[in-house]
């Protein structure tokens, strides 16, 4: 596939930048008036159309006048495999109800658990691909998705093994996360040691037996899993090579951020609520910062403090956390205008933050995430556009014309 009369190719980031810090988001290289050449899947080639080589000048073209070619979106924080919606609680939330009183009244995370014990595994799968074809048509190019509404040893696998064979069928990356301890089911509420029990003597071996997983991820927070049990849970991890990804600060100053750090998170989520001290123990760590404000917006909660994370030079990345609790809403277009509008962050940050550093967060980049020769050719053509930020600007319509998956236009 030969693109031609791009009207702009962006995010040309260097091959080897593999991540970018808070001050470097504010740079997206870009490209005005570009070819680009697509073989076996992989960017082979780009260029200014003056530099179009004779040698593929012949080659059916596609013309792509007055648009952009984009990376596709990384996004890097999923729950979407579930058994049922929950817009019960919506119309709750609505009449007044705060997400803890939901929870506190057998809805919330507990709600998806029952739902999801009685759902067959190609049930799961079946629903989940119908959302994942329509994330990839929204321009969503590499994926993480989290169990998490299993919370026992035979439905945490289920789940998983959903994702592997989402995994196995799908054209693009997608990454697992193991999320058992998402909350404490009621049998364990006072028993804590002997869910944690569980996880770690008999989930972590089986997952690591049959590879079910890539990463671990556990919702630290009052109510759920408290610190000292997440370094327990995170250490356990480790000893199977599964690096965190964890849940933190959403609704308070967990410590989640500090014990996410300590064990090396690739990086920790949510991040509504923080104070100096959490930003500055980001800045001097490698862990990313990835910012979920489709969450915010739907829950009512505080947005995330970008500015001064990314003033303090901290990486962050943008995800959708779609879920049926918290965010029921996969579409990165509609997050990286929530990340301008809401969070404050300038297009180009919010782009590099939805696709470079997604993938960063993912430990992907090396494969996605920017125009790069040699990467996966997963690629967004947008409508006829003015200028990039009218990309964010044109929120809850996604200006996307389509959307290339290893070198071909996705029908699925
Ligand atoms: O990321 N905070 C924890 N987990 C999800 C919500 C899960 C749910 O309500 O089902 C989140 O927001
Ligand atoms: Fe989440």
């Amino acid at each position: 596939m030969l693109i031609t009369n791009i009207k702009a190719l962006v995010g040309i980031h260097p091959k080897e930048k593999l991540v970018l810090r808070g001050s470097e988001m504010a740079h997206l290289p870009v490209l005005e008036n570009a070819w680009l050449l697509v073989e076996n899947g992989l960017i082979k080639d780009f260029g200014p159309m003056a530099t179009l080589p004779s040698s593929i000048s012949h080659l059916p073209y596609h013309n792509a006048e007055g648009r952009f070619v984009l990376p596709t979106w990384v996004d890097s924080h999923t729950h979407l495999v579930f058994a049922q919606p929950r817009e019960e609680e919506f119309v709750m939330k609505i009449a007044g109800k705060s997400y803890e009183d939901i929870a506190a009244a057998g809805g919330g995370i507990l709600n998806s658990a029952n739902k999801l014990a009685e759902a067959s595994e190609s049930e799961l799968f079946e629903s989940a691909s119908v959302r994942l074809k329509e994330l990839i048509r929204l321009g969503t190019g590499a994926i993480e998705i989290k169990s998490g509404y299993g919370l026992t040893v035979e439905s945490e696998l289920k789940m998983l093994r959903v994702v592997k064979r989402l995994k196995d069928t799908f054209p693009i990356p997608i990454r697992a996360t193991l999320l058992a301890a998402h909350a404490y089911p009621a049998q364990y509420r006072n028993d804590h040691q002997a869910y944690l029990n569980l996880i770690i003597k008999e989930l972590l071996p089986q997952i690591a037996k049959e590879k079910l997983a890539d990463y671990m991820d556990v919702f630290c927070e009052q109510g759920f899993f408290s610190v000292p049990e997440t370094d327990q849970l995170l250490q356990a991890a480790a000893r199977y090579g599964l690096k965190p990804k964890i849940h933190a600060n959403q609704l308070s100053i967990s410590g989640g951020v500090e014990v996410g750090i300590k064990n090396a998170a690739l990086s920790v989520d949510h991040l509504e609520e923080t104070n100096p001290e959490v930003i500055q123990a980001l800045a001097k760590s490698d862990t990313i910062a990835t910012l979920l404000p489709s969450c915010s917006f739907y829950l009512n909660i505080p947005f995330a403090n970008a500015k001064e994370l990314l003033q303090a030079d901290v990486p962050v990345a943008l995800a959708s956390d779609y879920n049926p609790g918290s965010a029921p809403s996969g579409n990165m277009n509609f997050v990286v205008s929530l990340g301008c509008i809401k969070l404050k962050m300038m297009p180009e940050e919010a782009i590099n933050a939805a696709t470079l550093n997604g993938a960063a967060a993912l430990a992907l980049s090396h494969e996605v995430g920017s125009i790069a020769k040699g990467k996966r050719a997963n690629l967004i053509l947008t409508k006829p556009m003015p200028s990039l930020a009218f990309l964010p600007y044109s929120f809850g319509q996604p200006q996307l014309e389509a959307v290339i998956i290893n070198g071909e236009i996705y029908n699925g």
